[in-house]
């Protein structure tokens, strides 16, 4: 039997459990917050005050962190990028006529994470600190890029993908929510955190599908985790570029604004890669092939190697001027 059809039974044998974990992880439509929850009413006269007060607020925050907060609502406007490569997974079906669990998870999980570009994008547009059109023109680059998060179509591998950003994402949204209060910025602060706290919740559900298949086919299972961490867990934000550059080109930069205001750093890298590795028990699994125990050694390894190297690591101190934040929002 090829190594695929073994991946499809696991999915397959998985799938009655998917309605319980949706009513787990995640909240009905009718009763979960949306942006207008956070944003001012246009259909109420105190409209203009209140994005006035909003525009006020917007000026104490520095260039970095509009850079930051630019790229955070980009990748999350990627929505359809991400939909659009998880419906194509293997096990993953929205073809065979019966409804399946895997394909109402992904749906109704887009449905969340549509509200989180959704509420950034609208704040971006009323702040008056950021150029929108350029903002936009990325945004349509990245949808239209697409990107190859090294995944396949191998489920065990995108949900190891999956587990790992849902969480950096929660750091990352917490943290800008930290700062912005911290700046004055109350109703940032209330949006970014809400957020963090709906990628928590999918965070949880995606490491419950590996924990689960670790109990099915751990040596497959380790065995794809140890392959994503070798080819590094690449961020979203990797393939982002500005009007008029080529993919991946504001990057760097970019990342290296996150990584000064401290927002998403290696440390966390790390420190995400040891919680999964305690959650999953990847130390105690027994019973595993040769291959999979290497994968295992390594897996255990990791952190220290990895702590070693960041601690060499520097990043740029360079102050790039990117075309979404206009000049008058500098520092
Ligand atoms: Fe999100
Ligand atoms: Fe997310």
């Amino acid at each position: 039997m090829s190594l695929k059809n073994i991946r499809l039974e696991v999915m397959q044998a998985i799938e009655p459990k998917v309605q319980g974990f949706m009513d787990s992880f995640l909240i009905p439509i009718e009763e979960i917050w949306q942006p207008s929850d956070f944003l001012p009413d246009s259909q109420n006269d105190n409209f203009f005050t209140e994005t006035e007060q909003i525009r006020e607020e917007a000026k104490e925050l520095g260039y970095d962190f509009w850079v930051t907060l630019v790229a955070d609502t980009i990748t999350e406007e990627a929505l359809p990028t991400y939909e659009s490569w998880l419906m194509d997974v293997e096990g993953i079906d929205q073809h065979n006529g019966k409804e399946n669990g895997w394909s109402k998870w992904v749906r109704a999980w887009t449905a969340e994470e549509n509200r989180h570009g959704d509420v950034l994008n609208k704040y971006l547009y009323l702040s008056g600190r950021v150029n929108m059109r350029e903002v936009e023109i990325t945004t349509q680059h990245l949808i239209s890029d697409g990107f190859d998060i090294g995944t396949d179509r191998d489920p065990y591998k995108n949900f190891v993908y999956t587990t790992f950003q849902e969480l950096a994402t929660n750091i990352s949204h917490k943290r800008v929510g930290k700062m912005a209060k911290q700046q004055g910025n109350a109703l940032l602060g209330k949006m970014c955190n809400i957020i963090a706290g709906d990628e928590m919740r999918h965070h949880l559900a995606y490491r419950e599908f590996v924990k689960t298949i670790l109990g099915q086919d751990p040596n497959g299972m380790i065995e794809a985790f140890a392959d994503m961490m070798k080819r590094k867990i690449v961020m979203p934000a990797h393939f982002l570029r500005e009007s008029g550059e080529s993919i991946g080109t504001a990057f760097e930069v970019f990342s290296n604004c996150a990584q000064r205001l401290g927002v998403y750093t290696a440390q966390d890298y790390i420190e995400i890669l040891k919680k999964l590795n305690d959650y999953w028990e990847i130390g105690n699994l027994g019973g595993l092939s040769d291959q999979a125990e290497k994968a295992r050694d390594y897996l255990m390894k990791l952190p220290d190697r990895l702590q070693r190297i960041s601690e060499r690591m520097q990043f740029g101190q360079d102050q790039y001027k990117f075309k979404w934040v206009e000049a008058n929002g500098i520092l």
